[in-house]
C-alpha cells in the first residue's frame, strides 16, 4: 500500500477571457508552486500540481514524478479541484486566482471586439472563492494552506483575516512584491495562533522550509 501522503499545490495566474483573443491576467509567475511541488517532491509525498498559463520552468524530476495538469481560467481550475481535492491530504493553493472576470455574453468567446472611437466599459463578474470552498468540505485531518498577498502596513490583518474567513489551516503572507518576484517574504499564520516570521529568501528555499513544517505538523 502506498502511504505517502497526497499534496495537491495550484500555481500561477488565472487568464479570464475577454473575447476571442485577450484576456484579463495578473503577475504571478507560478514560480513559487512549482517550487513548493518540487520541495514537496523531494520530500517524499506524491505531488499533483495544477498550473496556469506561465513559462516557467518545470525540473526533470516534477515533468517526470509529479502529475501535472493546466488551467487556463478560475472556472478551469474550478473544476480540476472538484476532481482532485477530496483524494488529496493537503491542499497548497499558491495559485493567484482571479477575484474578477470578464462576465461574457452568450456569443462572447467566439468573436473578437472590434475598435471604436468612444471607450467601452468591460464589465466584470466576481469568481467564487476556490480555497475557501475546498476548506468548507474538508474532511478530517485534511490540511488546507492558502496564501495571502497584502499591503506591507495590512499584512498581519489581512492575513489573519483570511485564516479565519477561508477557514485555512495555515495561511503564508507576502508583500505585494512577492507576486513575480524570484524571493519571498514570507510570515506564516497558523490556525493554532502560532506565527512563523521566515523573512527574505529564495522560493526554493522558502518550499524546502515549509515541505520541513508539514512534515513535522509544525505548521498548523
Ligand atoms: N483565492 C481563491 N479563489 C479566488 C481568489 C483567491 O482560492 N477567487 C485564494 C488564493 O489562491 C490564495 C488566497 O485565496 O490562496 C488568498 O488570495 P488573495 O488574492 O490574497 O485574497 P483574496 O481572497 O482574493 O482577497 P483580496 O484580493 O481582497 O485581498
Amino acid at each position: 500500500m502506498d502511504s505517502k501522503l497526497r499534496v495537491l499545490i495550484t500555481a500561477g495566474p488565472t487568464h479570464e477571457p475577454i473575447d476571442a483573443v485577450r484576456y484579463v491576467a495578473n503577475r504571478s509567475s507560478g514560480r513559487m508552486g512549482v517550487a513548493l511541488a518540487e520541495a514537496f517532491l523531494l520530500g517524499g509525498f506524491e505531488v499533483r500540481l495544477l498550473l496556469g498559463p506561465t513559462v516557467v520552468g518545470l525540473g526533470e524530476g516534477l515533468k517526470d514524478e509529479a502529475a501535472l495538469e493546466r488551467f487556463e481560467t478560475a472556472a478551469d481550475l474550478e473544476g480540476l479541484l472538484d476532481r482532485y481535492f477530496d483524494e488529496s491530504d493537503i491542499l497548497v493553493m499558491a495559485a493567484a486566482v482571479a477575484d474578477y472576470r470578464p462576465a461574457l455574453g452568450s456569443s462572447g468567446l467566439q468573436s473578437k471586439i472590434r475598435r471604436s472611437k468612444g471607450g467601452m466599459r468591460l464589465e466584470l463578474e466576481a469568481t467564487p472563492d476556490l480555497v475557501a470552498g475546498c476548506a468548507e468540505r474538508k474532511r478530517e485531518g485534511q490540511r488546507v494552506i492558502g496564501f495571502a498577498l497584502e499591503a506591507p502596513e495590512e499584512l498581519m490583518e489581512g492575513a489573519k483575516d483570511k485564516l479565519w474567513r477561508k477557514k485555512l489551516d495555515a495561511v503564508v503572507a507576502n508583500p505585494l512584491k512577492t507576486m513575480g518576484d524570484v524571493e519571498i517574504d514570507a510570515t506564516v499564520y497558523s490556525a493554532s495562533g502560532a506565527v512563523h516570521r521566515v523573512g527574505e529568501q529564495t522560493k526554493a528555499g522558502f518550499a524546502k522550509w515549509l515541505v520541513e513544517q508539514v512534515k513535522g505538523e509544525g505548521i498548523y
